[in-house]
């Protein structure tokens, strides 16, 4: 048992339990020589992850200020733990709870926040920002058009962070009894890192952001990630870039960057070697300590924040089939897809969907004669890349005859081709193609870490060609 373990706290309601979560030593993934890691429990809360706090500071801040009252409403736009957070409080203290989710939330994290009660409104995810439709504008909408309805509104709202600085960085001060020198979290809303790191910050503790490798918040080029829930990327279809009010980047020292491929092989040991089953930002958060650990030495004593549960990630994070066709693992036997592509090509020619007909022709010409190329989500700059992020669709040199110089590629896309990953078995990859006959690509993209990296033929791997 815990120091601390004798009988359990015994509590008046449901809501005393969050907070004071456990901190919990790695034993057997850090290396001899690195910093002691601990890692802070968070998803021990009895809503299951970090936004528990955020969730019930800001309705008890409500509730202070009158914005909501008894019988009112609470509303929210998100799809994930701050929902279910919020759900939790509302049942707990009677208020009733709509959250507006994007329509490809998976229908288990619908059913959990239904399963508290809560109403959910389903809304396209992919529509731009001042699109009335917009998961938060709509959420703000029927938060002012319901009478005693109030908008929780957690990238904005100081409860977020102030919840943080009161309860999280001082419990991990006494945690360690004072001895933290390095505080790791990530960064979604941003509410976590500020709000404990400036607690920690005051007494003398380094603060470090873990964000995914292209996110924003770490100077990426703002490309998806596989991990969720922390980073922040371009908007998919508009390119624009909103940062959350309540995130302050001047709390922390550093930013460490953090590829898919490390945080879900982090995530993978945290459930094997330490008997942790944590979620994709947990890992991402432990794979940055374990870098900020080697570099300070056994003197120091690296803190990193685990904000949920591995168990709604079993279909993804912990499913090996899901992992090798996305390139994180490798096939048992072999042979795999990258024996038989034999080395890359220095890379794969990528058009984010707002690239003009006219550079990429021009690119086109540059690169010589090639087969369809890849089209991504727009991010940073429109230029044709070389680079390997997430593919949306493709153009072949055909599809291009014909169109306005300045038209938008992303316009004339037609499907993705089909992927796979570099360790998956030749076998399995070439019998999964042809049974989901893709249509007109006679190549495919290799996958590593869950991007793509290059293009090989259909036919190179065994299959039936296209
Ligand atoms: C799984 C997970 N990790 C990390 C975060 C980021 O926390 P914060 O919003 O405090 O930055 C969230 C927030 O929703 C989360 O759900």
């Amino acid at each position: 048992m815990g120091s601390d373990g004798e009988a359990g706290a015994v509590y008046d309601s449901v809501l005393d339990a969050v907070g004071a979560t456990p901190l919990v030593r790695l034993r057997r993934i850090v290396p001899e020589g690195s910093a002691q890691v601990w890692v802070k429990t968070e998803w021990t809360s009895p809503g299951g992850s970090v936004k528990d706090r955020a969730a019930l500071a800001m309705v008890l801040d409500a509730e202070e200020s009158g914005a909501l009252r008894p019988g009112g409403t609470i509303v929210e736009g998100t799809s994930g733990n701050t929902g279910i957070g919020l759900a939790m409080v509302a049942a707990a203290r009677g208020y009733r709870a709509v959250f507006v989710v994007p329509d490809r939330t998976t229908a288990e994290k619908q059913a959990l926040l239904r399963a508290y009660g809560a109403e959910v409104v389903r809304t396209p995810g992919l529509v731009p920002q001042d699109d009335p439709r917009h998961v938060r504008r709509l959420a703000g909408r029927i938060a002012a058009g319901t009478p005693g309805g109030w908008l929780a509104d957690q990238y904005d709202n100081p409860a977020n962070p102030g919840v943080h600085e009161r309860t999280t960085g001082p419990e991990i001060w006494a945690q360690t009894g004072g001895r933290v020198t390095h505080l790791v979290a990530g960064v979604g809303t941003g509410g976590t890192l500020t709000g404990a790191g400036r607690y920690l910050r005051r007494h003398g503790v380094t603060v470090v952001a873990a964000d995914p490798w292209t996110y924003r918040y770490g100077g990426g080029d703002g490309s998806p990630y596989h991990v969720e829930a922390v980073g922040h990327y371009l908007h998919p279809l508009t390119g624009t870039d909103t940062w959350p009010r309540v995130y302050d980047p001047a709390v922390h020292d550093r930013v460490e960057r953090i590829g898919d491929g490390d945080s879900l092989r982090t995530v993978r040991s945290l459930a094997r070697s330490e008997g942790l089953l944590v979620g994709g930002s947990s890992g991402t958060a432990v794979a940055a300590a374990l870098r900020v650990a080697a570099e300070a030495g056994p003197d120091a004593v690296v803190v990193a924040v685990l904000p949920d549960s591995g168990r709604i990630y079993l279909s993804t994070y912990f499913d090996d089939d899901w992992l090798t066709r996305r390139g994180f693992l490798d096939a048992v036997a072999g042979p795999r897809v990258r024996d038989t592509v034999g080395p890359y090509a220095p890379g794969l020619l990528v058009a984010p969907a707002t690239t003009t007909v006219a550079a990429l022709l021009a690119a086109l010409d540059r690169a010589g004669p090639g087969g369809a190329v890849p089209v991504v989500l727009p991010r940073e700059t429109d230029a044709v890349t070389w680079s390997a992020p997430d593919v949306i669709g493709s153009v072949r040199p055909a599809d291009l005859v014909g169109l306005r110089p300045d038209e938008r590629v992303g316009a004339h896309a037609g499907p993705p081709p089909a992927t796979v990953g570099h360790g998956e078995s030749t076998a399995a990859a070439a019998a999964r193609l042809d049974a989901a006959a893709v249509g007109r690509h006679d190549a495919v993209l290799v996958l590593v870490d869950g991007r793509a990296v290059t293009q090989v033929r259909r036919d190179r791997l065994g299959g039936r060609p296209a």
